[in-house]
């Protein structure tokens, strides 16, 4: 085989890519498999998204290319979305930017901003197109653990000055995958200030901004002062709108920055399928009547899994937002044996911790994407495990 080039061995396996396969010889074997590994409800798509998608197919001008422009409606539909939902104004062709699902534009963003000797903030769990980026751009990742003793944010005062001197990027997720904290405005202008002081990107992925519970409603970066500046947002249908398959995302940002991420892509994309773009306005302007009833089918979902899981052994956090538990693990277990575990004695696949960085160690992740009923069954299963690994340990 001709030889890799050597930022390919930089990269990691990526979390959970062996589990595929162990799934199909379980399922093979007749085992009933609960999967809680991705971010990827069973749930379906809004109606309004579906038909429009039907009859876009059918419009011949959709199949062509969509270009870095692709659909001016999709533009516009995210423009006006937030607006609404946020109160800030981008403008539809200089400040947004069509994706084909955020993964691939925060990816993609290191091409532009990152190469050899930068280094990129990057918290750890965290969900790994960061990582990824920042590797593929030749860049040297920082980690910082994100811990529960800190509330699950990224200090960057305990960074060391030389590395913070070489920064270029910082990435923040809140409402957080994999620990389900959100980030308060106090943190959030502390941040903005710091970026601005130290010349560093701000990357906030905001994929979870609409799922949150109990009446919290996740904030965008750039309502806060001076964001303006440092700041570029990414957002997606995948979760808000059950579209994960679809690929649709978009990112936000003033001009430049904006126009850095837009001038990559026009060299290894060529758009989204403008059927896609055209169901993505129709789920936009859904999200008012079609959200909140989506919202309260994932709430029922947390309340079931929080209460089945600490009953099975595991005390968790009651996320405020996304499709997570963070649950803990005793210190004697390592998340990795425990997943592989869980799914080759118990069929449940959960992540562990550690795959999502070593700051990860110490818990694993459920996603609740399934019916109380299904997390109720997983929870008693893991439960199952734990007594009989904690026997083991004794
Ligand atoms: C934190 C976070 N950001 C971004 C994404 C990417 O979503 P998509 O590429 O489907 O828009 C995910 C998906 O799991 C995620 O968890």
């Amino acid at each position: 085989m001709p030889r890799l080039a050597p930022r390919f061995a930089t990269l990691p396996s990526y979390p959970g890519a062996h589990v595929p396969a162990r799934k199909r010889e379980l399922l093979a074997q007749g085992v009933d498999v609960i999967d809680l590994g991705a971010g990827d409800a069973d749930l379906p798509a809004p109606p309004a998204a579906i038909a429009a998608l039907k009859r876009a197919v059918d419009d011949p001008s959709m199949s062509r290319y969509g270009f870095a422009l692709g659909l001016p409606a999709y533009r516009e539909a995210v423009s006006a979305w937030m607006l609404k939902r946020f109160g800030v104004r981008f403008d539809p062709f200089t400040e947004v930017v069509p994706l084909l699902g955020s993964k691939e534009g925060i990816a993609h963003l290191a091409m532009a901003f990152v190469g050899p000797g930068d280094v990129t903030i990057i918290p750890e769990p965290g969900y790994l197109a960061y990582l990824g980026g920042t590797l593929l751009g030749e860049g040297t990742a920082y980690t910082v653990p994100l811990r529960p003793e800190r509330d699950f944010l990224v200090e960057l005062d305990g960074i060391p000055a030389d590395i913070l001197g070489r920064a270029r990027i910082l990435y923040l997720n809140y409402p957080n995958n994999p620990t389900a904290a959100i980030a308060p405005r106090y943190y959030l202008e502390q941040v903005v200030r710091r970026c601005r002081e130290l010349d560093i990107l701000l990357v906030y992925d905001n994929a979870y901004s609409e799922l949150a519970y109990d009446g919290y409603v996740p904030p965008s970066i750039f309502e806060i002062d001076g964001a303006d500046d440092v700041a570029i947002e990414f957002h997606s249908l995948s979760k808000t709108y059950n579209m994960t398959g679809w690929r649709c995302g978009w990112a936000v940002a003033r001009p430049p920055i904006a126009a850095a991420l837009s001038k990559v892509k026009t060299f290894v994309d060529t758009g989204a399928f403008m059927a896609v773009q055209a169901a993505g306005v129709a789920a936009l302007e859904s999200w008012a009547e079609w959200v909140p009833g989506n919202v309260a089918i994932f709430r029922e979902r947390r309340d079931a899994a929080v209460s089945a899981f600490a009953a099975a052994g595991f005390p968790c956090a009651t996320p405020r937002a996304a499709m997570y538990l963070w649950c803990p693990l005793p210190a004697a277990i390592a998340s990795r044996t425990f997943a592989d575990r869980l799914l080759d004695e118990e069929g449940v696949v959960v992540l562990p911790g550690s795959a999502l960085g070593s700051g990860g160690e110490g818990f694993f992740r459920v996603s609740f994407i399934k019916s109380p009923e299904r997390l109720r069954e997983a929870a008693a299963r893991a439960g199952r495990l734990l007594v009989r690994m904690q026997g083991e340990l004794a």
